[in-house]
């Protein structure tokens, strides 16, 4: 590895994968100073090098094997299906290179701490590419809950879901690349409440299958000793994608995708007992925005239409939540900011990141093993 603290030159990175993700990630590669997108592996050569004409890539190697033996290239960005994790970064550590892998980091626990270990051996920076632990409002919204601002803790919920077509190909319907909602969409929830709460007691599953054998739905409970979360992911069901976490005094929702929220929302519990008329302001709230978008006659396209719809539902949040309603700054790319702190611990001279730490990854692999045995699969 050529880099060093004190040399600035760009951070040249291998790209594992050419799917949706990995286009994803270069996209926000190719506006991140200090990066460079430098190579790009696929199983066959022609889709390396098509990525490559996409995207500006400098280098297209048929295989991870070929990249890896580049000395030029500096960091690993591992975009393949889960099932590959494991070998894609031994292989990342056993030609010297640093590894920022995909959610889910492995199928199993076990397979993590494999992972994690051989980059101790190596002495390799590693990293789980959760984004959202990079996200302004939910650093926010941690540091809310750690300094008691909500009051008891009793609840987090959170919902999340992608709508998939029964395409026997597409990697979240297949079985044998591990597909299905528990682990591919599921691991969002449980690291958000291991990023705020820690591990959990108990862990309950129930999951629903779809005919091509992955699961279609899963519903999880995981217990503490003062609080439960309970979560929904599917990748059948169109799930709003928010979730809220509500304490004695105060509550916080995240929306209209907790993952990556452009909003916030902290307001305040009514005293109980609740009535009818008494839950929370935010919901009759954002059933009057609909109607006011319904009443908007001078929105002519969709785009008068959002951001018309932005304004009005902010002023009305803000009247009649009683609460503090957050934008995430202009701007906000948690993937960058993920990148950023990945190119940050290399030029360091750091083996994992304090903000998404490997002891974390491998805590909330060994819940969703506990999930996946409480579902009996
Ligand atoms: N953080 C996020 O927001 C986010 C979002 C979506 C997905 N992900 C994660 O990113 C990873 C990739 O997901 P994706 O949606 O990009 O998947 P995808 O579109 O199916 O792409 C995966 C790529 O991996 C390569 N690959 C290597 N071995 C493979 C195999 N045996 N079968 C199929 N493909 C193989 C393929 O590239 P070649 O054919 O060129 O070799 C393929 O294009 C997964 O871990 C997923 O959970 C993260």
């Amino acid at each position: 590895m050529s880099v060093s603290p004190s040399t600035q030159q760009p951070i040249r990175w291998g790209i594992v994968g050419t799917g949706w993700m990995a286009e994803r990630f270069a996209v926000t590669l190719s506006t991140t100073p200090e990066a460079q997108l430098y190579a790009v592996a696929s199983r066959t050569l022609e889709r390396a090098e098509s990525f490559a004409r996409r995207r500006g890539v400098s280098k297209a190697y048929g295989s991870c094997e070929a990249l890896l033996e580049d000395d030029s290239v500096d960091i690993v960005y591992v975009a393949t299906p889960v099932t590959r994790h494991r070998e894609d970064c031994l292989a990342c550590f056993g030609a010297g290179k640093p590894v920022l892998c995909e959610k889910p980091f492995a199928v199993t626990a076990a397979e993590a701490r494999d992972i994690v270990d051989a980059s101790r051996q190596a002495s390799l920076f590693c990293m789980e590419a959760m984004w959202m632990r990079f996200h302004p409002l939910l650093q926010q919204t941690r540091e809310l809950v750690r300094i008691g601002a909500l009051g008891d803790i009793g609840l987090i919920q959170a919902e999340i879901s992608t709508r998939k077509r029964p395409d026997p190909h597409d990697r979240a319907m297949r079985p044998d690349l591990e597909g299905g909602a528990l682990l591919d969409l599921g691991i969002y929830p449980i690291s958000l409440s291991h990023y705020l709460f820690g591990r959990p007691d108990d862990v309950v599953a129930r999951l629903k299958m779809h005919p091509l054998g992955v699961d279609e739905t899963a519903s999880l409970v995981l217990s503490y000793p003062n609080l439960i979360g309970t979560f929904t992911a599917s990748i059948g069901a169109g799930l709003s994608g928010k979730a809220a976490i509500i304490g004695s005094t105060r509550r916080i929702d995240l929306g209209p995708s907790f993952i990556n929220p452009p909003w916030m929302l902290v307001s305040e519990i009514p005293e109980a007992p609740v009535r009818q008329s008494a839950v929370p302001q935010a919901v009759h709230a954002e059933s009057r925005a609909r109607k006011i978008i319904r009443s908007i006659p001078y929105a002519r396209t969709v785009n008068d239409l959002i951001s018309t719809w932005r304004s009005e539902l902010d002023a009305r949040l803000k009247v009649e939540a009683k609460g503090r309603f957050t934008h995430a700054p202009p701007g906000t790319n948690a993937i960058r900011l993920e990148a950023e702190e990945a190119m940050r611990c290399v030029r360091e001279g750091r083996t994992e990141s304090k903000i998404m730490p490997l002891s974390d990854t491998v805590d909330v692999l060994e819940t969703m093993d506990r999930a996946r045995s409480a579902a009996r699969i």
